[in-house]
């Protein structure tokens, strides 16, 4: 088979789908790697890289020409739709929940969409596929790096000849993937940290990276499907809204990572939360989308300083801004799930097969 690597498309999108130490897996077992040229610029990987590692540098033409399956990060745009034929394989972070007519326009072209973002997380036999942990992973790191750069003061408890530094009290609010990371990067900088989630199972994982947990008594368990969160009823966001408020406005820094499944994230901190807090004090909304975020201030790929002095930073791809780790990561769930579908050097689908059942979202048409 010939699989190809596409250069994104996406604006401020610098991951590429498959690194060069992902292609000798895929040669030796007698593929050909086709990259489009520039693919991995953005990632500071040359096309002398992938050359070296044993792929073909093509033109985009030549490359949906030729490929068998395409490899890519974000879903393809309409003009990219167009460029892929019918029966050829398309492997992705497709959003066909967020995006159903891109996902309806690739069924019409005939094309088979697979789909990281709908794989079965839960399977241990997934787990070295979820490329959605694995970028969560990338964000909860850069966001408390993110942080640490906007803060203007230390992370550690730090004793010097020119007096004491206190650590910082660090908040982090989403005890998922993206949460965890950030917990432990917030305490191997030497911060205090802080963490809460309405899943109750989160209270000890939290813990065990060295976080206090807060306990709300306004809110119960909230733990929805799958092992997500439900959606608060309105009363309960407006009562954890006001507790939540009353430990945030001692905080320095705030992480927000709460999503909720096919739901607009919640919000978490108000404008007059926010309006508490210290000058100084920094917050990263992870959950920042067109859709709203967890910070009522927060502007989507903008940083807002309020009239307070508080820092609010709203970045919606975290993981681009860390490609070359981002696309090793990346590179390996594909591959994994690439190499799920290929029977005898072929492309098979078991629709028996839970796998491919979550992920393959147009087939045949
Ligand atoms: P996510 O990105 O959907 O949400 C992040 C966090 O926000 C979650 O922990 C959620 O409980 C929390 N949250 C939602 N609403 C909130 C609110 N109002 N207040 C405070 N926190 C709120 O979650 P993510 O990180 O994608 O995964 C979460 C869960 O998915 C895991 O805990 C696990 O159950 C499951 N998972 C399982 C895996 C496995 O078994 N291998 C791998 C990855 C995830």
């Amino acid at each position: 088979m010939k699989v190809a690597i596409v250069k994104e498309s996406a604006p401020n999108e610098r991951r590429v789908a498959l690194v060069p130490e992902a292609i000798g897996k895929l040669t030796g077992a007698g593929h050909e790697v086709l990259i489009q040229s520039g693919a991995g610029d953005g990632a500071s990987i040359p096309d002398a890289d992938f050359t070296a590692a044993g792929a073909k540098v093509v033109a985009e033409n030549a490359l949906y020409a030729e490929a068998d399956v395409v490899l890519r990060v974000q879903k393809p745009t309409p003009e990219e739709v167009g460029k892929l034929r019918s029966g050829q394989v398309v492997i992705g972070l497709l959003q066909p929940l967020i995006d159903p007519q891109n996902a309806q326009a690739l069924a019409a072209a005939g094309v088979t969409a697979i789909s990281l973002d709908t794989l079965p997380r839960t399977l241990s036999r997934a787990q070295s596929m979820d490329a959605l942990s694995s970028q969560a992973n990338v964000g909860g790191y850069k966001a408390v790096v993110m942080a640490a750069d906007a803060y203007g003061r230390y992370f550690p408890l730090l004793t010097t000849a020119a007096g004491t530094a206190k650590p910082a009290n660090v908040l982090i609010l989403g005890v998922g993937v993206a949460g965890l990371q950030a917990i432990a990067t917030a305490k191997r900088l030497g911060a205090l940290v802080k963490a809460y989630d309405v899943r109750s199972v989160t209270k000890e994982q939290a813990e065990s990276l060295g976080a206090q947990f807060l306990k709300l008594e306004s809110v119960a368990d909230a733990t929805g499907e799958g092992g997500y969160a439900r959606e608060l009823t309105d009363d309960e966001k407006a009562a954890q809204q006001a507790e939540l408020s009353k430990h945030i406005s001692s905080m320095d820094v705030v992480i927000t990572t709460a999503q909720v499944p096919g739901r607009r994230p919640p919000l978490l901190v108000t404008a007059d939360t926010v309006r508490a807090m210290k000058s100084g004090s920094v917050i990263v909304d992870m959950a920042a989308s067109a859709l709203g975020g967890n910070v009522e201030l927060s502007v989507p790929d903008d940083t807002t300083v309020t009239e307070n002095g508080v820092t609010i930073i709203a970045p919606t791809n975290l993981p681009a801004t860390m490609p070359g780790g981002a696309s090793g990561f990346y590179a390996r769930n594909i591959s994994a799930l690439l190499t799920h579908f290929i029977k005898e050097g072929e492309m098979t689908f078991d629709f028996e097969d839970e796998i491919t059942v979550g992920t393959v979202i147009t087939h045949d048409g």
